[in-house]
């Protein structure tokens, strides 16, 4: 199967190169392992792609090739076949009059393209996406106008697709395509743009409309026509982004992941702000028989919350990997699952709710990212206010998704009698204390750095801890692992002696995570097991725990605070950890190798 993570952007305005290709820098998040602009000038496509990233693409760039006022771009991950020039998008018909750009995957494009084959259609890359350009040429000769063409290619396709296209049949339009993959379209004084995902639009216009699936857009400076794919005019629904564009950049730091980290104190303090009615509504959807389900960070951000519904709902929830789901749960009926995903597209958490809700389950989702796929599945959707995260590593998005997934257990405690009125009301306040506590704790992370300096050149490390910062250690454990690429494991530090302390020789790094709370003491036993062997100790404690000092090699305080917030101030240091563990080993902790920040492939 050839599939895409990929970011996509078009638009008619002036200087539309260099539009495209601002566009496209935001959307490197997306993929980034080649790239490619194509414009309408003098009634031909000018077309200009390569392999590698935005910035080299730049550099080799012949300018004086690529100017007019409409046009669209790509940045592209491959995930099967290699990334080439030719691969790269955007692709052409044979007649070389009609461009496409797209992000999905077409499940039936080796009969299409065998269909086209015969009909004498000459394909000249290993992608999916090139039989879309060849079916619209197909429908234009048939006599059909762009638009009509685009429709009835799009009704033979099977499979996901955002998709931008343009055509010199009618040079100053272009028709957006949406089914599964995002698109979003954006109108400005300027022009009309649409890319797939808001941050990119944020220089030109803060007017946008998230397309919904099945539907096709035709864009013309100042005008905008909606239609189902299967026909019937659509009002499209503007609405105004409050982002602004500084939200979506650096704000002066080196780096998105340092940038995000530090936003962590105003996203939880926007996430907090969720209104009562929405975790109401969410709250509705709970019984005793709940699944959590997310990937990577999300399944992390899971599993901690299944411990704090057990301790304070006494409801075991289940927490199941996405990529596992369909094959780990069967009684699905009457039962609730949580679908945790920041983006709200990843493959993985699509297939588990769909095969979930087709057993009877509902869906609440949480997501950060409005209108997307998550949003239209779920029964009910609480969205966490992160903000754009653009770093692959996620960070806010945790911290935001804790604290959702604490208030709506708080919520369903109270509404449930599980927890009385006076908790709920405390709770609540230990709450609102978490964003001061976060800055507190970012605060004391210049000695982290020191440490990062200390350990950048270890190859294995260990995450211990026990109870709920088992998850806490296993997210500190992957934020190390994807962006240093040094092999880490979080476990349950009970753990240990059953397998992984054969591993531990002298100066074997180990990370506990060992705030005061009741698992503590058997959590210093097994930091004694773990010195016993020669192990080197670094700690995250609670301030002034001078026991857990003495055992430690290296310690880091966090704030005195209740145990549920322990996760959260936990995660911090960790997260700031593996950052300068990165930056310490020269590589950039925002683009690590092999990942990509939205994964919408199985
Ligand atoms: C990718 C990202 C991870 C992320 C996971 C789940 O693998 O690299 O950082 O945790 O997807 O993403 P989601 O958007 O569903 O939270």
């Amino acid at each position: 199967m050839v599939s895409f993570v990929c970011g996509i952007f078009g638009c008619l305005c002036d200087g539309a190169p260099q539009v495209i290709l601002d566009g496209l820098k935001r959307l490197e998040y997306r993929g980034y392992d080649s790239v490619g602009v194509a414009v309408i000038n003098n009634n031909k496509i000018a077309l200009e792609k390569d392999k590698g990233r935005i910035d080299q693409f730049i550099g080799g760039l012949d300018e004086t090739r690529l100017y007019g006022e409409v046009g669209v771009g790509h940045t592209r991950w491959a995930t099967h076949g290699a990334p080439c020039k030719e691969n790269a998008h955007p692709h052409l018909d044979c007649t070389k009059t009609i461009a496409v750009v797209h992000n999905g995957v077409l499940e039936n494009f080796l009969q299409l393209r065998e269909e086209l084959a015969r009909k004498g259609h000459h394909f000249t890359s290993n992608t999916d996406t090139e039989v879309i350009p060849h079916m619209i040429e197909e429908g234009m000769k048939a006599g059909l106008p762009l638009k009509e063409a685009v429709v009835q290619a799009t009704k033979s396709i099977k499979g996901s697709m955002a998709c931008i296209i343009i055509g010199t049949s009618e040079p100053n339009k272009m028709i957006c395509v949406r089914r599964e993959s995002p698109l979003v379209i954006g109108v400005g004084p300027k022009g009309a743009y649409c890319a797939s995902d808001i941050p990119a639009l944020l220089p030109f216009t803060k007017r946008v409309l998230i397309m919904q699936d099945d539907t096709i857009a035709t864009l013309e400076r100042g005008r905008v026509n909606l239609e189902e794919i299967g026909g019937g005019a659509v009002e499209p629904q503007f609405s105004n982004v409050t982002w602004d564009l500084k939200m979506a950049e650096k704000s002066g730091y080196p780096h998105f992941m340092i940038k995000e980290i530090y936003d962590q104190p105003v996203a939880i303090r926007d996430t907090l702000k969720v209104p009562e009615t929405f975790l109401d509504r969410a709250a509705d959807l709970l019984n005793d028989k709940i699944y959590l389900s997310g990937s990577g960070t999300s399944y992390h951000a899971c599993l901690s919350t299944s411990y704090m519904m057990s301790r304070l709902l006494g409801i075991d929830v289940r927490p199941v990997l996405s990529s596992e789901f369909n094959e780990a749960v069967s009684d699905l009926q009457g039962s609730t699952v949580v679908a945790v995903s920041q983006s709200g597209e990843t493959a993985d958490t699509l297939s588990a709710v769909k095969y979930a809700k087709g057993k009877g389950a509902k869906i609440l989702g949480i997501t950060n990212t409005l209108g997307s796929s998550i949003t239209v599945l779920s029964n009910a959707y609480i969205c966490t206010q992160s903000g754009p995260e653009i770093g692959v590593a996620a960070t806010k998005t945790f911290l935001t998704q804790l604290t959702a997934l604490d208030l709506l257990t708080l919520r369903v405690g109270l509404k449930k009698g599980r927890i009385s009125e006076g908790d709920y009301r405390s709770m609540s306040q230990q709450m609102n204390r978490l964003p001061r506590l976060i800055e507190e704790t970012l605060g004391r992370c210049e000695k982290v750095k020191e440490l990062a300096l200390k350990y950048s050149t270890r190859r294995n490390a260990f995450f211990l801890a026990r109870g709920i910062n088992v998850a806490t250690a296993m997210e500190g454990a992957l934020k190390l692992k994807e962006i240093s690429y040094i092999h880490a494991e979080g476990y349950p530090a009970g753990e240990s002696k059953h397998g992984p302390i054969s591993l531990v020789e002298r100066d074997f790094l180990c990370v506990f995570i060992a705030p005061r709370d009741a698992t503590r003491g058997r959590v210093i036993g097994n930091i004694m097991e773990m010195k016993a062997r020669g192990a080197e100790i670094f700690s995250i404690i609670t301030e002034g725990d001078e026991e857990l000092k003495e055992v430690s090699n290296e310690f880091f305080e966090v704030p005195e605070a209740p145990d549920l917030l322990y996760p959260m101030l936990c995660t911090v240091p960790l997260q700031v950890f593996a950052y300068h563990v990165a930056n310490f080993r020269g590589l950039d902790p925002d683009k690590p190798r092999n990942l990509a920040k939205s994964v919408t492939v199985l």
